[in-house]
């Protein structure tokens, strides 16, 4: 059966070590997974008076819509200042609300942190899989995902060439493929 897999990236950087991952997992999914990115860039940062109001920006509402309709949501994200980059938090937040209309709940997740440096964002992953918690996103324990040293990974266009990484990743999408599988997301 077709699995409609959300990918958020933390980075809207062009040249991004996350984007690059991402698009090296695209290639590693199994048939059945239908991997979208989901534009996070153009949601404006969340002020709970427009959903008191009634009156949420229309880049909140689709993007929750949007959200609702997928199975499963992979994170891949950059590490800033020891934690998750603003847009990506700014996105968590904007899809956990109004209160009681989570649309996060329930549905299976992974984590990958990629950092140029040795930590490999690792701060990043925690504080993500923390909000994860609250979120009731079932989050995939193992393995682990911590790219580091993305400089050294990649070629000029942008594609994986480090063979070990390649090897990890896989095996990383064989888990996640098993983890989606075993996790229904909630319907809405
Ligand atoms: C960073 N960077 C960074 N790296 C890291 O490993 N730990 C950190 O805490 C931080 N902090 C940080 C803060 C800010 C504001 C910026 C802009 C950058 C460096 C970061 O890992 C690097 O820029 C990556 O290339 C960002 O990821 P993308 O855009 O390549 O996916």
């Amino acid at each position: 059966m077709v699995k409609k897999i959300g990918i958020l990236i933390g980075s809207l950087r062009n040249e991004s070590f996350s984007k690059k991952i991402a698009n090296a997992l695209k290639t590693l999914a199994p048939a059945s997974f239908e991997m979208e990115e989901v534009e996070i860039g153009d949601l404006s940062i969340y002020n709970q008076d427009f959903d008191d109001e009634g009156n949420p920006p229309s880049s909140w509402t689709e993007f929750r819509e949007r959200v609702k309709k997928f199975d499963a949501i992979l994170f891949i994200t950059p590490e800033y200042n020891r934690s998750v980059p603003a847009v990506l938090k700014n996105a968590l937040d904007v899809g956990s609300r109004p209160y009681g209309k989570n649309v996060w709940d329930g549905k299976p997740g992974a984590v990958v942190s990629v950092s140029p440096g040795g930590l490999s964002g690792f701060g990043a992953n925690h504080h993500l899989r923390q909000s994860l918690v609250f979120l009731n996103v079932p989050t995939m324990q193992q393995p682990e995902a911590y790219i580091g040293n993305a400089t050294t990974l990649f070629d000029v266009n942008g594609a994986l060439i480090n063979e070990s990484s390649r090897e990890f990743l896989q095996k990383f999408m064989d888990a996640f493929a098993a983890w989606v599988e075993t996790n229904v997301p909630k319907k809405f």
